[in-house]
């Protein structure tokens, strides 16, 4: 045997070594849950054979409690990078056969350094969480790698796509790394994410929960709103990751390329979608797939807030973000949690470059106590941030209503929409006509002999003023009032013309957005 074949056999067997994970029963146990081994979901997940992994003889150097001598493949966790459809991606996955997946200093430096490499060659960064939390052995060093992490995630932010995968438990402070990303991918009963886990609430609170109920893939997406895409399987989850890359600049500096123009299906008719009677419920992601090419729509947080829709579409090759109220959903109020949802998908579209679509329907914002001590002024007020700090094409497609602080929200003129469609449907005013009038005409109201006649007159009366779009138009609030049917027509002008958009801003270090 030549030197070299021996140098060779030697790196063959301690590459076996380093990825033989927390050995056959670890392995065993990790596919009977349902999951995959780190290194196979890597492999689905890249373009085949397209994975380089780094860092695989890494040793960790903890001593305390039986850890001296004691060898953890890779550490607990694979690092490398790879491309998805052609594309360049950073990747790590913990695994979880391997110590829980603990997080320990050189575990976490694997996860530095790949994230170092991903902001540093601008690519998607893509972070597989299967793990137990801090290596408890590890004590302060576990803790220094996850401030580490958080600080890298902040500075990333805005600047390339991170995406969180949660494939098994995400506990205690390695939470708040998703949190910080921008886009959380859970699998039902697969993903389990808290702070705090049902032991500690046991011993605290003396209450018994299970960790599904506590912080499962449906929680985290049909309650708290933590997570974005949900799936069935770890499969479903990496098809969806895959979608959402196809959509998206690799980072903010590019844009999205163009695909291939295909024309909505013909199924799918804005005008028969819409009941022009303002009460009538619809689905609006109807509208939204009358509008976009192959009438393909990829929705985010499906299944929270859903009074309103966010998601992605291309309009004539190119992708935009859209932001719609959902009359099918509490009539399309906004509230707390929608104003929170489309706020942060919309700075997400800005900072990448993604042109916003807005389609309004909505009766404004809800009413009633629980809203106001939930905070509905702080949080609404997110929404008119992140419309107003937009400096991507935005455009406006008004509906049906537009009722008081709801028509400023919703990317109004005011707040520095580009184009600002209105069907001939829409109705812009301070709110609806039926409390418009018992308000303005009250007096009239009671003291005629038929009250509900004169109450109807009055409604009638104020809905030929101002339920159209007209009183609006006249005074260039809207730019056009537009045949429904050639709604693609004029958004896809829209983006033609403003592809090269420019605005200034005043010069400041950030501005104080209402957290
Ligand atoms: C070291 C850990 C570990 C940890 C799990 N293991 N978590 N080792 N540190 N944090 C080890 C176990 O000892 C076990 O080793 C192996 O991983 C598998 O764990 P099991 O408990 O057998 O698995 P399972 O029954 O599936 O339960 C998974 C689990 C549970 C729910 C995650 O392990 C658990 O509750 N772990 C602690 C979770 C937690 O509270 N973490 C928060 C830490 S504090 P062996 O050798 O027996 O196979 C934190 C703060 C960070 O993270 C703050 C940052 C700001």
């Amino acid at each position: 045997m030549s030197l070299l074949s021996r140098k060779i056999s030697e790196l063959q067997e301690r590459t076996a070594k380093a990825t033989q994970g927390g050995g056959e029963s670890a392995i065993a146990k990790q596919i009977a849950m349902g999951k995959l081994p780190a290194r196979e979901r890597i492999n689905q997940l890249l373009d085949h054979g397209s994975f380089f992994e780094y860092d695989l003889f890494i040793e960790h150097e903890a001593r305390e409690f039986g850890m001296e001598g004691k060898s953890l493949a890779g550490d607990g966790v694979v690092i490398g990078t790879g491309t998805i459809n052609g594309k360049p991606v950073a990747i790590y996955a913990q695994d979880f056969t391997v110590a829980g997946g603990s997080l320990g200093m050189m575990h976490a430096r694997k996860i530095t350094k790949i994230m170092d490499y991903a902001l540093r060659m601008r690519i998607p960064l893509i972070g597989i969480n299967d793990s137990g939390g801090a290596r408890i052995q590890e004590g302060v060093n576990s803790l220094a790698g996850y401030g580490e992490i958080f600080f890298r995630n902040t500075m990333a932010s805005g600047v390339i796509p991170q995406l969180s995968v949660i494939l098994g438990p995400c506990a205690g402070g390695a939470v708040y790394s998703p949190a910080l990303t921008d886009y959380v991918f859970v699998v039902d009963k697969i993903s389990k994410m808290f702070i705090t886990g049902p032991e500690v609430i046991k011993s605290v609170l003396g209450e018994e929960i299970d960790m599904e109920s506590l912080g499962g893939a449906r929680v985290h997406s049909e309650i708290t709103g933590n997570a974005h895409f949900f799936a069935k399987s770890e499969t479903e989850c990496f098809q969806q990751i895959k979608t959402l890359l196809d959509y998206i600049p690799a980072h903010n500096e590019c844009k999205a390329t163009k695909g291939k123009v295909v024309a909505p299906d013909k199924k799918f008719k804005v005008e028969k979608i819409v009941p022009v009677d303002p009460t009538s419920p619809y689905d609006v992601r109807d509208v939204i797939r009358a509008i976009t090419d192959g009438s393909e729509f990829f929705e985010v947080q499906e299944m929270w807030a859903a009074n309103i829709v966010i998601g992605y579409g291309r309009i004539d090759g190119r992708t935009v973000g859209f932001v719609a109220n959902q009359p099918l959903v509490l009539a399309g109020v906004l509230d707390c949690d929608s104003s929170d949802k489309a706020a942060r998908f919309i700075r997400y579209c800005d900072a990448f470059n993604i042109p916003i679509v807005t389609l309004e329907d909505m009766p404004g914002y809800l009413p009633g106590i629980d809203q106001e001590h939930a905070g509905v002024i702080r949080h609404g007020a997110k929404l008119l941030y992140a419309y107003s700090e937009a400096s991507v094409p935005k455009f406006t497609v008004i509906l049906r209503k537009a009722y008081g602080g709801g028509y400023i929200a919703m990317n109004s003129r005011h707040l520095r929409a580009d184009f600002v469609f209105a069907w001939p449907t829409a109705e812009i005013a301070v709110m609806g006509p039926e409390g418009a009038a018992n308000i303005i005409f009250r007096k009239e109201i009671m003291e005629a002999e038929d009250s509900d006649a004169m109450r109807k007159q009055k409604v009638e009366e104020y809905k030929q003023k101002f339920a159209n779009p007209y009183v609006a138009a006249a005074k260039g609030y809207i730019d056009s009032v537009i045949n429904p049917a050639e709604t693609r027509k004029y958004l896809i002008h829209a983006l033609e013309v403003s592809s090269d958009k420019v605005v200034k801003r005043p010069n400041k270090k950030h501005g104080i957005p209402p957290f």
